[in-house]
């Protein structure tokens, strides 16, 4: 009887080993432990031995069932976690693959030089402001001294949407829009998109602009210099010199352009500033007094300046960009730069 039960212990040992699928595992489950099994067939004929030998046989035949039953558990616990590395395997996962890096998401560096100017003029106390790109004629032109047929419409190639409505060609008129809503002092800056049917290696048809304008009691040229030198200088570096350059715009008088030490060659002539060592940045002057009475400002008690500047143009500049229309090839290669 012993040797019977050791017996059937090795061969169950060696069966749940060897099984490979559940449904095997069942079948010699059921074959040793289960009703009609092999050692409860086994107990079964404990009551045929010698009482004496039974307390003896009794415990070796318990002993014997669980430690079938554990081989089992094992043999079990094999067999599973075989079959979900078989399962992984057919579903062919490469886990040495590197995982998939997440891309983050930039500003536009239209945007980053946008977002800096407006940070420079907040610093100085100027306000943001922002006005409509679809603008009346009368706001875009008239209202800045720029009357029908006037030449001075020339300079801005016009996307016409109707008869008196325009896309915007600058952000001058939201000087007005601005100064028809509030009376002196004025100090603000307006950012946006402008217009205008051109297109080559400087000039795309959409560009924005920022537009200045402070009007107060006893604004001079000497304030207009102070605070563009001051812009420029914290935008390009502290020893970025300027020249002040006669100009001409309906809307001020006198107006100036403003240019800057070429920051490619610093000033000794390269192919960027045509040889010159400057390079034009941008267009301001005092508020002409016809603008100030459209707007039924004073302009024998106030007076103030206005300039306007291209924001790709300094982007251009700041990060030595030779062709506009890169900003809006929305090719992430160059947008990734920034
Ligand atoms: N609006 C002008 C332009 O687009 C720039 C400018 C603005 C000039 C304000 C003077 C004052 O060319």
């Amino acid at each position: 009887m012993r040797e019977a039960l050791e017996e059937l212990q090795r061969k169950a040992a060696g069966e749940a080993a060897s099984a490979k699928s559940i449904e095997e595992f069942l079948a010699i489950r059921t074959r040793y432990l289960g009703r009609k099994g092999l050692l409860t067939d086994a107990l079964r004929r404990l009551k045929d031995v010698p009482p004496e030998e039974r307390p003896a046989l009794g415990k070796l035949s318990n002993d014997i069932k669980e430690s079938i039953s554990k081989q089992l558990d094992q043999a079990l616990e094999d067999i599973q976690s075989r079959e979900k590395y078989d399962a992984l395997n057919e579903e062919g996962i490469d886990v040495t693959l590197p995982g998939r890096t997440r891309r983050y998401g930039k500003l536009h560096p239209v945007t980053q030089v946008d977002n800096e100017i407006c940070t420079i003029f907040s610093s100085l106390g100027f306000s943001i402001v922002r006005g409509p790109e679809v603008e009346l004629d009368y706001y875009n032109f008239e209202a800045l001294n720029i009357p029908k047929d006037h030449p001075a419409r020339d300079m801005h190639d016009t996307f016409y949407v109707e008869d008196t409505i325009v896309l915007r060609t600058h952000t001058s008129p939201v000087q007005i829009r601005t100064m028809e809503k509030q009376r002196p002092p004025v100090r603000i800056l307006s950012p946006g998109k402008v217009y205008r049917p051109d297109s080559d290696i400087s000039h795309t048809p959409m560009f924005h602009q920022v537009e200045g304008l402070l009007v107060d009691k006893g604004v001079t040229f000497g304030d207009l210099k102070g605070v563009l030198t001051y812009f420029l200088q914290e935008v390009f570096g502290k020893d970025t010199k300027l020249r002040f350059r006669p100009s001409f715009f309906p809307f001020t008088e006198p107006s100036a352009e403003v240019d800057i030490q070429c920051v490619m060659c610093g000033g000794s002539g390269c192919r960027v500033c045509g040889q010159s060592g400057w390079i034009e940045i941008l267009g301001s002057g005092m508020v002409d007094p016809e603008v100030f009475k459209v707007v039924g400002y004073d302009p024998e008690e106030i007076s103030g300046f206005a300039f306007g500047l291209g924001v790709e143009r300094i982007a251009m500049l700041k990060y030595g960009i030779s062709d506009i229309r890169l900003f809006f090839e929305n090719d992430r290669r160059f947008l990734e730069q920034f």
